[in-house]
Order: C-alpha cells, then structure tokens, then sequence
C-alpha cells in the first residue's frame, strides 16, 4: 500500500486491472487472483525492495568450504542478505527503482528455486507458510484496492512517506506514515 501510495500510476493500474476482472461481482477471491498478473508483479516488486525478512534465518555451514577464494570453515554462521539480493546490480536493471512491469514475462519467482529473489528464503528452511503468506496478501490487496480508492491525507505528499525498517529479524516500519500519530 506504501508503494501504490507513492506510485500513483501503479496504483491506478493495479485496480484497473482488479475492477476490469471482477467488475461488479463485489469481492476478489482466490480464483480470481490467479488472473491478476500485474497486481501478482507488484507484489513481487515489493518483496524484493522491502523483504519481510531482510536476513532470512541464520545459518550454520555443516564442513569447511572455499567461496570466491575464502575459506569458510564448518561450523560458521552464515546470515543471508536478501535485502541486498533484491538490490543487486549484476541481476537486476536499476533494482532500487519500484518497477513491478520487470516481472511481467519473467521466469524468476520466489518459490525458492531463483536465488536472484528470495523473499521466503531457500532450501531446507524456506517459510513453510509461503502459499498462506502470499494468499493472505493478494487477497487483501486485491481487495483494498477493489473495493476503495485510496490518496494522500491532505496535507500529506509522497516524499513524507517514509520506508524505514525497525532492525530486527521481520522489519517493520519505523514510523507509522499517519502524521497525527
Ligand atoms: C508474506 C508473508 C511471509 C513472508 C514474507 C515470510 C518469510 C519468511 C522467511 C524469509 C523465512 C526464512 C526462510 C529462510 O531462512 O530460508 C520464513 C520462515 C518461516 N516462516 Fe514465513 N513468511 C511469511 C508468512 C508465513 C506464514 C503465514 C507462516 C505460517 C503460517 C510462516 C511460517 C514460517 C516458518 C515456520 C518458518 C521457519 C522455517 C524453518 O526455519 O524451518 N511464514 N518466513
């Protein structure tokens, strides 16, 4: 919602594709979702931008190993930078840029088998919640943006939305972007 906020144009253009789908039927469900390509790349998007998880689960290396010339021996623990994957400038074109359109046609997902987006992690520790994760938020966005129309309190722009993370294992926002608060 922060980055439909921001992005007014991408906000526009994932409830039309919502309301051009559902039309007055009233609700999105799970069916209907699988039809929403460009609310699906949003969401993609903004896992890889802003990942719940920055630093997924730590990890413990099980023998001694050699990675670009250093050696890791066993027992290490290893943390992960998913936030930093999402960002990475040898994968991604201009990854700090919100561009939902890089996932339409594109074959990497998030279901763990791509290691350029890994918002739910990899192998054996992957969430084993991800279906219900990704449910949860398609359905609710899709029916945010269904069902209302959203814009800036007054007095409020763009650029006082702010998209800082408290540290911790989840990030989550700083500041609640409500002024009165
Ligand atoms: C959008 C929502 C969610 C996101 C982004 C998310 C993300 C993650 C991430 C990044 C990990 C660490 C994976 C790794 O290190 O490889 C994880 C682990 C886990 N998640 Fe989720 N998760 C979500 C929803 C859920 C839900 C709804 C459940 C349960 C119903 C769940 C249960 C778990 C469990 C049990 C683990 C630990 C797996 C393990 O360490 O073996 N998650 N999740």
């Amino acid at each position: 919602m922060s980055f439909s906020m921001k992005y007014p144009k991408c906000l526009k253009k994932t409830q039309a594709e919502v309301r051009d789908l559902i039309g007055k039927k009233g609700f999105v469900n799970e069916d209907d979702v699988q039809g929403l390509t460009y609310l699906k790349a949003v969401i993609k998007e903004t896992f890889k931008l802003q990942p719940t998880a920055p630093l997924l689960v730590p990890r413990e290396t099980f023998g001694k190993c050699n990675i670009d010339g250093y050696n890791v021996p066993a027992k290490t623990l290893v943390f992960v930078n998913s936030w930093a994957i999402g960002k990475n400038l040898e994968t991604w074109e201009n990854p700090e840029v919100f561009s939902p359109e890089r996932f339409i046609g594109c074959s990497i997902d998030y279901k763990g088998l791509h290691y350029e987006l890994v918002p739910f992690g990899a192998g054996r520790r992957i969430c084993l919640g991800m279906r219900m994760g990704v449910a949860t938020v398609e359905l609710s966005l899709a029916n945010l943006l269904y069902n209302f129309d959203w814009e800036m309190l007054i007095g409020m722009n763009k650029e006082d939305l702010d998209f800082e993370a408290i540290p911790g294992i989840t990030a989550y926002k700083k500041k609640c972007s409500y002024p009165y608060s």
